[in-house]
């Protein structure tokens, strides 16, 4: 099936921009917050955010399928889908701590083909075709060229329903911050991946994250020259819940730690 890229990037670029908008307005204001979980929060932003990004896509293409994290899938063309994640690092933003993305992929036949990642706070845009590199801000990214983990500054994650996983997830995490040079914990699924790509990090793990929080920066990794796997080496997709992503020379290292 054909599809017209260049008016899916604008049209895609087009709804981060205002949501991007909408993020920083609501930004200098109190926002409302409500709890989707004892510690998952949404914000009127998260709602407003992913409205304006549902509408502009919409109309664009009123056939296409959207899946965006808080109003779920909206049934069209089984070929052309949008995964959205309107404001990933709710948290973060609910303190004011500035370390928040939109997030925006698009998936031809299955295969994501176009992503982005917005930090609208410190005006970063990572941005990736398939097949044509990876870009922050415009200018082409690349992976660290770091090759062992001891030099290496880790990112990883943790999810709002720890109970079922907090045995492996603190092995792992113990494994890995024993060997690394440093691990952080910065809040934003999709600008973790972002910062693998530009080399920031050298590698990015974490379980039970959900096909929004990856869609995008899974395919700006990929292109900027990451390896993108589930822990146990397997190619990544979107449905798994598991990822690793680092810059390919510390990988096979890095799997060997998360491997329980
Ligand atoms: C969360 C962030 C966070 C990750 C969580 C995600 P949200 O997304 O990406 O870094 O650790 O697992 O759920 O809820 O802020 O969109
Ligand atoms: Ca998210
Ligand atoms: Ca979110």
């Amino acid at each position: 099936m054909n599809v017209d890229l260049e008016k899916i990037k604008a049209v895609g670029l087009a709804s981060a921009a205002r949501a991007g908008d909408i993020i920083r307005q609501y930004w200098n204001k109190a926002v409302r917050i409500e709890k989707k979980g004892a510690i998952d929060l949404l914000t009127e932003a998260d709602l407003a955010s992913e409205k304006a990004i549902v509408e502009i896509i919409q109309t664009a293409f009123p056939a296409h399928t959207i899946f965006a994290e808080e109003s779920g899938i909206r049934q069209g063309s089984a070929s052309c889908e949008w995964i959205i994640d309107p404001l990933d690092g709710t948290t973060n933003y609910a303190h004011r701590l500035p370390q928040v993305a939109v997030s925006i992929a698009f998936a031809l036949e299955g295969t994501i083909i176009f992503g982005l990642v917005l930090n609208p706070l410190a005006e970063e845009l990572f941005c990736a075709t398939r097949g044509q590199g990876a870009e922050l801000n415009g200018q082409p990214i690349r992976v660290s060229t770091v090759r062992n983990i001891r030099e290496s500054l880790l990112v990883t994650g943790f999810p709002y329903e720890l109970k079922p996983v907090i045995r492996p997830l603190m092995a792992r995490f113990e494994r890995c911050l024993m060997a690394a040079q440093g691990i952080r914990r910065l809040g934003s699924a999709a600008l973790d991946l972002c910062y693998v790509a530009c080399g920031r990090f050298e590698g990015f793990w974490e379980q039970n994250l959900a096909p929004w929080d990856t869609a995008a920066g899974m395919i700006i990794a990929r292109e900027a020259g990451a390896s993108v796997t589930d822990f146990s080496r397997a190619p990544f997709s979107i449905e798994k819940k598991e990822i690793l992503a680092t810059n390919g020379l510390i990988h096979e290292e890095l799997a060997r730690l998360l491997s329980l």
